[in-house]
Protein backbone atom coordinates (compact mmCIF):
# COMPACT_ATOMS: atom_id res chain seq x y z
CA UNK A 1 0.00 0.00 0.00
CA UNK A 2 1.43 3.64 -1.47
CA UNK A 3 2.68 5.82 1.75
CA UNK A 4 -0.97 7.98 2.93
CA UNK A 5 -1.39 11.26 1.55
CA UNK A 6 -3.58 14.04 0.77
CA UNK A 7 -4.32 15.33 -2.56
CA UNK A 8 -4.68 19.25 -2.44
CA UNK A 9 -4.34 19.70 -6.34
CA UNK A 10 -6.65 18.01 -8.43
CA UNK A 11 -9.08 18.90 -11.46
CA UNK A 12 -11.88 17.09 -10.89
CA UNK A 13 -12.43 17.70 -15.33
CA UNK A 14 -8.47 16.96 -15.37
CA UNK A 15 -9.67 13.21 -14.52
CA UNK A 16 -11.70 12.57 -17.04
CA UNK A 17 -10.09 9.57 -18.94
CA UNK A 18 -10.58 8.74 -22.64
CA UNK A 19 -12.63 5.92 -22.23
CA UNK A 20 -15.30 7.72 -19.84
CA UNK A 21 -15.03 10.65 -22.48
CA UNK A 22 -15.84 8.12 -24.83
CA UNK A 23 -18.56 6.68 -23.17
CA UNK A 24 -20.43 9.91 -21.98
CA UNK A 25 -19.76 11.14 -25.58
CA UNK A 26 -22.59 8.40 -26.80
CA UNK A 27 -24.56 8.48 -23.80
CA UNK A 28 -25.01 11.90 -24.69
CA UNK A 29 -25.16 12.12 -28.05
CA UNK A 30 -21.77 14.58 -28.86
CA UNK A 31 -19.84 13.92 -31.36
CA UNK A 32 -15.99 13.97 -30.95
CA UNK A 33 -13.18 15.41 -33.54
CA UNK A 34 -11.32 11.91 -32.32
CA UNK A 35 -11.98 8.55 -34.17
CA UNK A 36 -10.97 6.50 -31.04
CA UNK A 37 -9.14 6.65 -27.49
CA UNK A 38 -6.29 6.43 -29.19
CA UNK A 39 -6.43 9.19 -31.23
CA UNK A 40 -7.56 11.41 -28.34
CA UNK A 41 -4.40 9.99 -26.69
CA UNK A 42 -2.36 10.92 -29.73
CA UNK A 43 -3.08 14.23 -29.21
CA UNK A 44 -1.99 14.92 -25.38
CA UNK A 45 1.27 16.47 -27.00
CA UNK A 46 0.97 19.86 -25.15
CA UNK A 47 4.10 22.55 -25.93
CA UNK A 48 2.44 24.76 -23.17
CA UNK A 49 -0.42 25.14 -21.13
CA UNK A 50 -2.42 26.71 -23.65
CA UNK A 51 -2.60 24.12 -25.73
CA UNK A 52 -3.25 21.79 -23.01
CA UNK A 53 -6.58 24.21 -22.08
CA UNK A 54 -7.54 24.18 -25.85
CA UNK A 55 -8.16 20.44 -25.71
CA UNK A 56 -9.30 20.45 -22.28
CA UNK A 57 -12.26 22.74 -22.54
CA UNK A 58 -13.05 20.74 -25.44
CA UNK A 59 -13.55 17.71 -23.92
CA UNK A 60 -15.84 18.98 -21.47
CA UNK A 61 -18.44 19.01 -23.94
CA UNK A 62 -19.04 15.20 -22.90
CA UNK A 63 -19.81 16.35 -19.47
CA UNK A 64 -23.71 17.25 -19.35
CA UNK A 65 -25.77 15.76 -16.48
CA UNK A 66 -25.31 15.35 -12.76
CA UNK A 67 -24.79 11.45 -13.17
CA UNK A 68 -21.77 12.76 -15.74
CA UNK A 69 -20.09 14.52 -12.90
CA UNK A 70 -20.81 12.00 -10.47
CA UNK A 71 -19.38 9.17 -12.15
CA UNK A 72 -16.53 11.21 -13.19
CA UNK A 73 -15.35 11.70 -9.40
CA UNK A 74 -16.04 7.84 -8.48
CA UNK A 75 -13.64 7.22 -11.32
CA UNK A 76 -11.24 9.64 -9.99
CA UNK A 77 -12.05 8.58 -5.77
CA UNK A 78 -11.37 4.55 -6.53
CA UNK A 79 -7.84 5.49 -8.58
CA UNK A 80 -6.92 8.12 -5.90
CA UNK A 81 -7.70 5.10 -3.38
CA UNK A 82 -5.63 2.74 -4.89
CA UNK A 83 -2.62 5.46 -4.46
CA UNK A 84 -3.01 6.10 -1.14
CA UNK A 85 -5.59 9.39 -0.70
CA UNK A 86 -7.24 9.41 2.35
CA UNK A 87 -8.15 12.81 2.11
CA UNK A 88 -8.64 15.28 -1.33
CA UNK A 89 -9.45 18.86 -1.57
CA UNK A 90 -10.76 18.60 -5.51
CA UNK A 91 -11.12 21.90 -7.79
CA UNK A 92 -13.80 21.94 -9.99
CA UNK A 93 -14.21 25.20 -12.75
CA UNK A 94 -18.34 26.01 -12.95
CA UNK A 95 -17.39 28.47 -15.90
CA UNK A 96 -16.61 25.73 -18.14
CA UNK A 97 -19.77 24.36 -17.86
CA UNK A 98 -22.20 27.02 -17.45
CA UNK A 99 -20.68 28.34 -20.30
CA UNK A 100 -21.72 25.37 -22.50
CA UNK A 101 -25.39 25.64 -20.75
CA UNK A 102 -24.54 23.23 -17.70
CA UNK A 103 -26.59 24.89 -14.46
CA UNK A 104 -23.73 25.40 -11.64
CA UNK A 105 -26.21 23.34 -9.45
CA UNK A 106 -25.83 20.35 -11.96
CA UNK A 107 -22.38 20.40 -11.24
CA UNK A 108 -22.52 20.37 -7.70
CA UNK A 109 -24.68 18.38 -6.93
CA UNK A 110 -23.75 15.51 -9.33
CA UNK A 111 -20.01 15.57 -7.77
CA UNK A 112 -21.91 16.21 -4.24
CA UNK A 113 -23.68 13.00 -4.76
CA UNK A 114 -20.14 11.04 -5.32
CA UNK A 115 -18.64 13.03 -2.19
CA UNK A 116 -21.40 12.37 0.09
CA UNK A 117 -20.25 8.60 -0.49
CA UNK A 118 -16.69 8.94 -0.53
CA UNK A 119 -15.90 8.03 2.38
CA UNK A 120 -17.69 4.77 2.98
CA UNK A 121 -17.10 3.73 -0.54
CA UNK A 122 -13.00 4.64 -0.93
CA UNK A 123 -12.47 5.53 2.52
CA UNK A 124 -11.07 8.92 1.05
CA UNK A 125 -12.66 12.35 3.43
CA UNK A 126 -13.27 15.31 0.71
CA UNK A 127 -13.43 19.18 0.23
CA UNK A 128 -14.93 21.28 -2.90
CA UNK A 129 -13.09 24.27 -4.29
CA UNK A 130 -14.65 26.27 -6.65
CA UNK A 131 -12.27 28.14 -8.90
CA UNK A 132 -12.45 31.18 -11.26
CA UNK A 133 -11.28 31.00 -14.74
CA UNK A 134 -8.78 33.78 -15.16
CA UNK A 135 -8.75 34.73 -18.13
CA UNK A 136 -12.24 35.37 -17.94
CA UNK A 137 -13.72 38.55 -16.43
CA UNK A 138 -13.77 39.61 -12.47
CA UNK A 139 -17.37 40.47 -13.33
CA UNK A 140 -18.20 36.57 -14.72
CA UNK A 141 -16.28 35.94 -11.54
CA UNK A 142 -18.25 37.51 -9.34
CA UNK A 143 -21.43 36.27 -11.42
CA UNK A 144 -20.47 32.76 -10.57
CA UNK A 145 -19.29 33.04 -7.09
CA UNK A 146 -23.30 34.45 -6.72
CA UNK A 147 -24.56 31.38 -8.25
CA UNK A 148 -22.75 29.32 -6.20
CA UNK A 149 -24.42 31.08 -2.79
CA UNK A 150 -26.79 28.26 -2.52
CA UNK A 151 -24.47 25.70 -2.55
CA UNK A 152 -21.99 27.31 0.05
CA UNK A 153 -22.38 24.29 2.13
CA UNK A 154 -20.91 22.21 -0.40
CA UNK A 155 -18.19 24.59 -0.41
CA UNK A 156 -14.48 25.13 1.23
CA UNK A 157 -12.84 27.58 -0.64
CA UNK A 158 -12.12 29.18 -4.30
CA UNK A 159 -9.13 29.10 -6.03
CA UNK A 160 -8.05 30.57 -9.42
CA UNK A 161 -7.08 28.77 -12.73
CA UNK A 162 -6.61 28.71 -16.46
CA UNK A 163 -4.20 30.98 -18.58
CA UNK A 164 -2.00 32.95 -16.45
CA UNK A 165 0.41 35.14 -18.11
CA UNK A 166 -1.36 38.63 -18.39
CA UNK A 167 -4.31 37.72 -15.71
CA UNK A 168 -2.63 38.50 -12.50
CA UNK A 169 -4.10 37.72 -9.35
CA UNK A 170 -5.11 41.64 -8.63
CA UNK A 171 -7.81 41.39 -11.37
CA UNK A 172 -9.43 39.06 -9.01
CA UNK A 173 -9.29 41.29 -5.55
CA UNK A 174 -12.77 41.81 -5.64
CA UNK A 175 -14.45 38.57 -6.03
CA UNK A 176 -11.74 36.98 -3.32
CA UNK A 177 -12.70 39.64 -0.80
CA UNK A 178 -16.20 38.46 -1.09
CA UNK A 179 -15.31 34.92 -0.70
CA UNK A 180 -13.39 35.91 2.66
CA UNK A 181 -16.79 37.30 3.72
CA UNK A 182 -18.49 34.18 3.04
CA UNK A 183 -15.83 32.57 5.22
CA UNK A 184 -14.54 30.34 2.29
CA UNK A 185 -10.67 29.41 2.35
CA UNK A 186 -8.67 30.86 -0.52
CA UNK A 187 -6.57 29.50 -2.74
CA UNK A 188 -4.71 30.58 -6.25
CA UNK A 189 -2.02 28.88 -9.04
CA UNK A 190 0.67 31.20 -9.15
CA UNK A 191 4.28 31.01 -10.29
CA UNK A 192 3.67 28.08 -12.97
CA UNK A 193 3.80 30.20 -16.41
CA UNK A 194 3.35 33.02 -14.35
CA UNK A 195 6.26 35.29 -12.72
CA UNK A 196 6.97 35.15 -9.04
CA UNK A 197 5.60 38.28 -8.82
CA UNK A 198 2.41 36.69 -9.24
CA UNK A 199 2.79 34.85 -6.48
CA UNK A 200 3.75 37.56 -3.95
CA UNK A 201 -0.02 39.36 -5.44
CA UNK A 202 -1.68 36.22 -4.67
CA UNK A 203 -0.75 36.50 -0.87
CA UNK A 204 -0.92 39.83 -0.90
CA UNK A 205 -3.66 40.98 -2.39
CA UNK A 206 -5.85 37.95 -2.13
CA UNK A 207 -5.12 36.37 1.13
CA UNK A 208 -4.10 33.38 -0.29
CA UNK A 209 -3.08 30.19 2.70
CA UNK A 210 -1.94 28.29 -0.43
CA UNK A 211 0.04 28.93 -3.72
CA UNK A 212 -0.62 26.24 -6.53
CA UNK A 213 2.32 25.51 -8.43
CA UNK A 214 4.07 28.48 -7.06
CA UNK A 215 7.82 26.58 -8.41
CA UNK A 216 8.76 30.24 -10.00
CA UNK A 217 9.12 31.42 -6.63
CA UNK A 218 12.57 30.12 -6.93
CA UNK A 219 13.81 33.17 -9.21
CA UNK A 220 13.14 35.62 -6.40
CA UNK A 221 15.05 34.30 -3.40
CA UNK A 222 13.70 36.75 -0.88
CA UNK A 223 9.96 35.77 -1.80
CA UNK A 224 11.53 31.77 -1.08
CA UNK A 225 12.89 33.12 2.12
CA UNK A 226 8.83 34.31 2.88
CA UNK A 227 7.22 31.87 2.17
CA UNK A 228 9.51 29.71 3.95
CA UNK A 229 9.36 31.57 6.82
CA UNK A 230 5.18 31.75 6.92
CA UNK A 231 5.29 28.01 6.16
CA UNK A 232 2.80 28.79 2.76
CA UNK A 233 1.92 25.42 1.43
CA UNK A 234 2.91 24.95 -1.93
CA UNK A 235 0.95 22.73 -4.28
CA UNK A 236 2.95 21.02 -6.76
CA UNK A 237 2.89 19.21 -9.72
CA UNK A 238 5.95 17.50 -10.93
CA UNK A 239 4.52 14.93 -14.03
CA UNK A 240 2.17 18.52 -15.23
CA UNK A 241 5.09 20.73 -15.29
CA UNK A 242 7.07 18.12 -17.37
CA UNK A 243 4.00 17.82 -19.77
CA UNK A 244 3.47 21.23 -20.04
CA UNK A 245 7.12 22.17 -20.81
CA UNK A 246 7.51 24.30 -17.51
CA UNK A 247 10.32 22.27 -16.77
CA UNK A 248 12.49 19.58 -19.17
CA UNK A 249 12.34 16.28 -17.20
CA UNK A 250 11.54 15.29 -13.99
CA UNK A 251 14.98 15.08 -13.10
CA UNK A 252 15.01 18.97 -13.90
CA UNK A 253 12.19 19.61 -10.88
CA UNK A 254 12.94 21.92 -8.67
CA UNK A 255 11.32 20.00 -5.28
CA UNK A 256 14.67 18.78 -3.77
CA UNK A 257 15.84 22.36 -3.62
CA UNK A 258 12.62 23.69 -2.39
CA UNK A 259 12.80 21.18 0.23
CA UNK A 260 16.30 22.43 1.09
CA UNK A 261 15.39 25.98 0.89
CA UNK A 262 12.55 25.18 3.90
CA UNK A 263 9.68 25.47 1.59
CA UNK A 264 6.52 23.59 2.47
CA UNK A 265 5.73 21.66 -0.45
CA UNK A 266 3.46 18.87 -1.56
CA UNK A 267 3.48 16.78 -4.46
CA UNK A 268 -0.35 16.17 -6.51
CA UNK A 269 -1.21 15.55 -9.89
CA UNK A 270 -3.28 18.34 -11.24
CA UNK A 271 -5.27 16.51 -14.37
CA UNK A 272 -4.08 12.86 -14.19
CA UNK A 273 -5.92 11.59 -17.01
CA UNK A 274 -4.03 14.40 -19.58
CA UNK A 275 -0.59 14.58 -17.96
CA UNK A 276 0.73 10.61 -17.04
CA UNK A 277 -0.03 9.75 -13.99
CA UNK A 278 -1.79 10.06 -10.90
CA UNK A 279 -0.52 11.13 -7.20
CA UNK A 280 1.62 7.99 -6.32
CA UNK A 281 2.93 7.79 -10.04
CA UNK A 282 3.76 11.47 -9.34
CA UNK A 283 5.67 10.50 -5.72
CA UNK A 284 7.31 8.05 -7.34
CA UNK A 285 8.35 10.11 -10.52
CA UNK A 286 9.92 12.30 -8.01
CA UNK A 287 11.50 9.69 -5.40
CA UNK A 288 13.12 8.31 -8.63
CA UNK A 289 13.95 11.03 -10.62
CA UNK A 290 15.64 13.06 -7.79
CA UNK A 291 16.33 10.14 -5.38
CA UNK A 292 14.31 11.01 -3.04
CA UNK A 293 15.28 8.95 0.74
CA UNK A 294 11.65 7.44 2.56
CA UNK A 295 11.87 10.39 4.96
CA UNK A 296 11.73 12.86 2.60
CA UNK A 297 8.32 10.87 1.23
CA UNK A 298 7.32 10.59 4.55
CA UNK A 299 7.72 14.48 4.67
CA UNK A 300 5.68 15.24 1.76
CA UNK A 301 2.98 12.81 2.96
CA UNK A 302 3.30 14.96 6.45
CA UNK A 303 3.21 17.85 4.23
CA UNK A 304 0.52 17.23 2.31
CA UNK A 305 -2.06 16.81 5.29
CA UNK A 306 -0.72 19.74 7.18
CA UNK A 307 -2.29 21.79 4.56
CA UNK A 308 -4.93 20.35 4.33
CA UNK A 309 -8.36 22.64 5.04
CA UNK A 310 -9.22 19.90 8.28
CA UNK A 311 -9.01 22.89 10.70
CA UNK A 312 -12.75 21.85 11.10
CA UNK A 313 -12.11 18.16 11.92
CA UNK A 314 -9.02 18.24 13.78
CA UNK A 315 -9.50 14.75 15.42
CA UNK A 316 -8.90 13.63 11.70
CA UNK A 317 -5.90 15.45 10.87
CA UNK A 318 -4.30 14.00 14.31
CA UNK A 319 -5.38 10.04 13.10
CA UNK A 320 -3.98 11.31 9.16
CA UNK A 321 -0.58 12.25 10.58
CA UNK A 322 -0.41 9.33 12.70
CA UNK A 323 -0.88 7.37 9.80
CA UNK A 324 2.23 8.46 7.90
CA UNK A 325 4.82 8.20 10.98
CA UNK A 326 3.55 4.84 11.43
CA UNK A 327 3.98 4.20 7.43
CA UNK A 328 6.64 1.78 6.47
CA UNK A 329 8.37 2.21 3.36
CA UNK A 330 9.60 -0.84 1.33
CA UNK A 331 12.54 -1.25 -0.77
CA UNK A 332 11.88 -0.24 -3.84
N1 LIG B 1 -2.89 25.52 -14.69
C1 LIG B 1 -3.88 26.38 -14.86
N2 LIG B 1 -5.13 26.00 -15.06
C2 LIG B 1 -5.41 24.71 -15.06
C3 LIG B 1 -4.42 23.77 -14.89
C4 LIG B 1 -3.09 24.20 -14.68
O1 LIG B 1 -2.12 23.43 -14.52
N3 LIG B 1 -5.04 22.56 -14.95
C5 LIG B 1 -6.35 22.79 -15.15
N4 LIG B 1 -6.59 24.09 -15.23
ZN1 LIG C 1 -3.82 23.13 -11.58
Amino acid sequence: MPVPKAELHLHIEGTLEPELAFALAARNGVTLPYVDTAALREAYRFSDLQSFLDLYYGLMAVLRTAEDFTELADAYLERAAAQGVRHAEIFFDPQAHTARGVPIGTVIEGLGASLDRAEERYGISTRLILCFLRDESAESALATLEAAKPYLHRITGVGLDSAEVGHPPAKFREVYEEAARLGLRRVAHAGEEGPAAYVREALDVLGVERIDHGLRCMEDPSLVERLARERVPLTLCPLSNVRLRVIDTLADHPLRAMMTAGLMVTVNSDDPAYFGGYVGDNFDGVRDALGLEPEQLRELARNSFEASFLEDDEARRERYLAEVEAYEFGGA
